[in-house]
């Protein structure tokens, strides 16, 4: 499995523990940046990791901020991008299971690593139920998607 990784300067606190727990895991990880903590743009770097899934060069993308907020909107606008604020234990495995999510969003000032790791090991271990509700309502989405 091959994760892509973005946050901004709000995110970055994460990133060391992000991504070596995924390499831990034998996970290849992009690391598409930020790079340092001083003061940066987050849809610069939601729109890096979102590209490289949509490429699919990233089987699934990871983007932190300070909230999740801002780099979770961007990462949406690219098209194919199904991208989840996630802050729970349910929703991880409910995006994936229900809405196929490719991108999992985290705000680094509202949760620690401790919750941080354990959402993405739900998110990556969890897969999509392919029930033909859930396919309908993703067939939704991107049937919105196709309509701008
Ligand atoms: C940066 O201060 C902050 O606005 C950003 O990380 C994020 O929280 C935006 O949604």
């Amino acid at each position: 499995m091959k994760v892509v990784f973005g946050c901004d300067h709000g995110g970055i606190v994460l990133k060391p523990e992000i991504i070596s727990h995924l390499e831990k895991k034998g996970i290849e990880v992009i690391d598409v940046g930020a790079y340092d903590d001083s003061s940066s743009d987050y849809p610069v770097f939601g729109e890096l990791a979102a590209r490289a899934v949509q490429r699919g060069e990233a089987d699934f993308g990871i983007v932190v901020c300070g909230t999740g907020i801002g780099i979770s909107i961007t990462a949406n606008k690219v098209p194919g991008i199904r991208c989840a604020l996630v802050h729970d234990t349910f929703s991880a495995h409910a995006t994936r299971e229900h809405n196929d999510a490719n991108m999992l969003a985290m705000g680094a000032r509202v949760i620690g690593a401790g919750l941080a790791l354990d959402i993405i090991d739900i998110f990556l271990g969890t897969g999509f139920s392919g029930e033909e509700r859930h396919q309908r309502r993703i067939d939704g989405i991107t049937r919105v998607e196709n309509e701008q």
